[in-house]
């Protein structure tokens, strides 16, 4: 395995800016896991299939090509609710499993961002971040994001969204949304992009110093 930095945490955090400009900097790959969820949810809905079939998810799941990940649709508000709901399901995060673990083990390193990169996909990883901020920051940040896209969606709409999912990620059986035990905690709630980067970069060369040592 080479080196690997887990970022994981809630809708909105940051974290997936945090993943790209740590790819960015350290030449690593970055595969943002919660476009396969969104891509499950997605395919499935087009297919006209139910979000609580299991068999019908993990068919979907099964079958996601990494060309499906690149659709305009899967950076939607509705694909969020959508991956949220066939993630529940332990076949569904097992037919994903194996492509995140392959990307993980990329030389000479790779980012993750997602729910459980730290915790179940990579708990070897040598660095790991849990980045977070209030539910109302995080609300307030996606909002702009999505009106920015053209999407027609008031505030109290997302909050609404980001308290369910937070619930919904974080209360499931498989692979709930945790910060692992040696994850460092990233509250971004005061923290412009730049501020929030910086400290990223810091708690990962505290980790590739120990790596390396
Ligand atoms: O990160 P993003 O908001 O795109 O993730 C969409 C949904 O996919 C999450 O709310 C979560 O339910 C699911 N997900 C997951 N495990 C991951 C990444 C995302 O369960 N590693």
């Amino acid at each position: 395995m080479g080196f690997v930095i887990a970022v994981d945490g809630p809708a909105a955090s940051g974290k997936g800016t945090i993943a790209n400009r740590l790819g960015a900097l350290y030449g690593f790959p970055v595969l943002d896991s919660g476009l396969l969820y969104r891509g499950v949810g997605v395919k499935l809905t087009e297919q006209g299939g139910d979000l609580d079939d299991v068999a019908a998810a993990t068919a979907a799941a099964e079958t996601l090509e990494a060309s499906e990940l690149d659709r305009p649709e899967l950076r939607t508000r509705a694909a969020g609710e959508l991956a949220s709901r066939v993630a529940v399901h332990t076949p569904v995060r097992l037919a994903l499993r194996d492509f995140q673990v392959r990307f993980a083990a990329q030389e000479p390193g790779a980012v993750i961002d997602g729910r459980d990169i730290g915790t179940v996909i990579c708990p070897e990883a040598p660095a790991k971040l849990y980045v977070t901020a209030t539910a109302a920051i995080r609300a307030d940040r996606r909002w702009k994001q999505l009106v920015g896209q053209g999407e027609g969606v008031t505030y109290e709409e997302i909050l609404a969204d980001i308290l369910r999912r937070d619930e919904r990620d974080g209360g499931r059986k498989d692979s709930p949304m945790s910060q692992a035990d040696d994850a460092v905690l990233l509250d971004t709630s005061e923290m412009t992009i730049e501020q929030a980067f910086d400290a990223a970069r810091r708690i990962v060369e505290d980790a590739r110093a120990r790596w390396k040592a």
